[in-house]
C-alpha cells in the first residue's frame, strides 16, 4: 500500500511518498480522493510567487523537492530543482486520460491513480503505461531567484 498525500498549488513536496495536487478532476471512473495528511497541510504554507509569469522562488523549492502549482490555464503543474539551479516544470494532466498524476519522491516519478501510467521526473517521458506520451514540459527560466514561465 502506498502513502499518498493531497496537496494545494504553492506547496512543496517533500518527504511524502506520493503527492497529488487536487486542482483538476479526474477524466476517468476509478479517480483516486485521497485525504489530506499532516505532511500534506505543513507543506501548504510556501510562499507565493510575486507577479505576473512568476511561478515560484527559488527559495521556495530546495534541491530535490517538487513545488505544485497552477500553470496558466490553472490546471495541476509541478515545478522540480533535481540539481543546484537546474529547474523543470510539468503539466501535472496524465497525458492517458486527463487524471492528475501525483509525485512518488522514492522512484522520482509521476504516477497516476487512475490507471497506473509513471513518468520519469527528470524527462516526463513514460516509463510504465496505459501513457504513451510523455507528460507536457512547461518552459521556465530563472532570474533574480524567481522561477517564471519562459
Ligand atoms: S488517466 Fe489513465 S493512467 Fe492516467
Amino acid at each position: 500500500m502506498e502513502r499518498r498525500a493531497v496537496l494545494t498549488s504553492g506547496a512543496v513536496i517533500a518527504g511524502v511518498g506520493v503527492a497529488a495536487v487536487t486542482l483538476a478532476a479526474c477524466g476517468g471512473s476509478s479517480g483516486s480522493s485521497a485525504a489530506a495528511s499532516p505532511a500534506a497541510s505543513a507543506a501548504g504554507s510556501a510562499a507565493a510567487p510575486t507577479g505576473s509569469g512568476q511561478i515560484a522562488k527559488v527559495s521556495d523549492i530546495p534541491v530535490g523537492s517538487v513545488f505544485a502549482f497552477q500553470d496558466p490555464q490553472g490546471g495541476p503543474a509541478f515545478l522540480l530543482q533535481p540539481a543546484a539551479g537546474t529547474f523543470l516544470a510539468y503539466s501535472g494532466i496524465c497525458t492517458h486520460n486527463g487524471c492528475t498524476v501525483g509525485y512518488d519522491e522514492g522512484a522520482a516519478e509521476f504516477a497516476c491513480p487512475c490507471h497506473g501510467a509513471r513518468f520519469e521526473a527528470a524527462t516526463g517521458d513514460v516509463v510504465q503505461g496505459p501513457a504513451q506520451q510523455p507528460l507536457t514540459k512547461i518552459a521556465v527560466v530563472e532570474s533574480g531567484g524567481v522561477i517564471s514561465y519562459a
